[in-house]
């Protein structure tokens, strides 16, 4: 009996400590890369006790020791080479700042608090945070990688946002009439820098410009939060249709032919009336007017 006590007595120690040393308590921290992250430990000093009783130290997953304070002052021993300069202790609410933050700092960290008595050191407190790293992609931006030419009026466009991340959800190009708007689903295209982590992503389209209409063509990037970062419009305003020389003439000579062919009827029957009454032959001006309606045709 016991010593199923005891054992009993024990288990439930072991758990206690196990649960609090696993770091239930855990906060989400967020920071901008290349700014200052903040690391809190969340520790409400009811007895008032005095720093100068404490160990206080913040650990990586890697359990590199970010900062250590030893009774009050500043331990650099045991701090690793990566956070060396990077760390400033905020004694007022017990949060560590770690500057210069890049993508690879995201992670879990733990802040520890250790009374130091006579007997060595005693837990008091511990936390554990979890910090995500963010950087703002640059407001997409449309650029023409190839201009319409008459011919073709096709117009391809290429928009690219930069030094982001995490990787965005999506991109695309939408396209607004007054009356319509079309997405165009399009692959993006992603880089990522390998010192920096940082993502560049862009997505290219190749469209025909409706000539009737005024078109505006937005280029959209949706981020892992859902928020779209839109770009400025790229417009593009309806033009008078530019005509092909050819067809823009066609009607014009078919109007003056079927006039010629009317005059020329109209001359024949006058003159055929005047050969009844006189003998010259068939009008010259007619004559003239017929070549030139073939010279017309041939060159149609
Ligand atoms: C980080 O910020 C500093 C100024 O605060 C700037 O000079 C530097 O270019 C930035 N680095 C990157 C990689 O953005
Ligand atoms: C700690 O205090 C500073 C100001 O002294 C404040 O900017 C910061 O948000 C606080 N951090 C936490 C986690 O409360
Ligand atoms: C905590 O202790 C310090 C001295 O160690 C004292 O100046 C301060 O007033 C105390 N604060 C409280 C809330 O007891
Ligand atoms: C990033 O963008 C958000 C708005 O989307 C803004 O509140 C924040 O200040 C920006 N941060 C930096 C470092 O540019
Ligand atoms: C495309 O054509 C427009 C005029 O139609 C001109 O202003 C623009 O500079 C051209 N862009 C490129 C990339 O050639
Ligand atoms: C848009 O709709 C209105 C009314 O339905 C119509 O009068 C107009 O012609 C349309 N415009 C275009 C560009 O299709
Ligand atoms: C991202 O874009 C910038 C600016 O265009 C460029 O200097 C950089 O090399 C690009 N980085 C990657 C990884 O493609
Ligand atoms: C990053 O990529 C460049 C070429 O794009 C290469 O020269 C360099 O060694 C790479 N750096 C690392 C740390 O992989
Ligand atoms: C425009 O884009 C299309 C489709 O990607 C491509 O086939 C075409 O060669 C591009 N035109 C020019 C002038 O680059
Ligand atoms: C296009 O926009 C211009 C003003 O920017 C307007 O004067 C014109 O009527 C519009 N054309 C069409 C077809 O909507």
């Amino acid at each position: 009996m016991g010593i199923c006590d005891s054992t009993m007595g024990l288990s439930n120690t072991l758990f206690v400590m196990a649960l609090l040393l696993s770091g239930v308590a855990s906060i989400e921290s967020q920071a901008y890369f290349n700014k200052t992250g903040e690391l809190p430990c969340h520790f409400t000093n009811s007895q008032n006790i005095s720093l100068d009783e404490l160990v206080v130290f913040w650990q990586d997953q890697h359990k590199l020791v970010l900062h250590e304070l030893f009774k009050g002052k500043e331990n650099l021993q045991n701090v690793h080479l990566k956070y060396k300069g990077r760390t400033s202790f905020d004694k007022d609410n017990w949060t560590l700042r770690l500057h210069n933050v890049q993508i690879k700092d995201k992670g879990t960290y733990h802040c520890f608090i250790h009374y130091k008595g006579p007997k060595g050191l005693v837990p008091m407190h511990q936390m554990s945070s979890d910090l995500s790293v963010i950087a703002n992609f640059s407001q997409p931006e449309i650029t023409v990688t190839s201009n319409r030419t008459e011919n073709s009026g096709v117009i391809n466009l290429t928009c690219s946002s930069i030094h982001g991340y995490p990787e965005p959800k999506e991109m695309y190009f939408q396209l607004n009439t007054e009356n319509s708007t079309t997405k165009y689903d399009t692959v993006m295209k992603k880089s990522q820098n390998n010192v920096t982590e940082l993502y560049n992503v862009s997505v290219s389209l190749s469209f025909s410009v409706p000539e009737a209409h005024n078109v505006s063509v937005f280029c959209a990037l949706k981020l892992e939060t859902l928020e779209i970062l839109l770009s400025l419009p790229f417009n593009i305003d309806a033009k008078p249709k530019e005509q092909d020389p050819k067809q823009g003439h066609f009607p014009w000579i078919a109007a003056v032919l079927v006039m010629f062919v009317v005059f020329c009827g109209m001359m024949s029957f006058k003159s055929l009336r005047r050969r009844k009454k006189q003998q010259p032959g068939p009008s010259r001006e007619c004559e003239t007017l017929k070549m030139k309606r073939k010279e017309s045709e041939q060159t149609n």
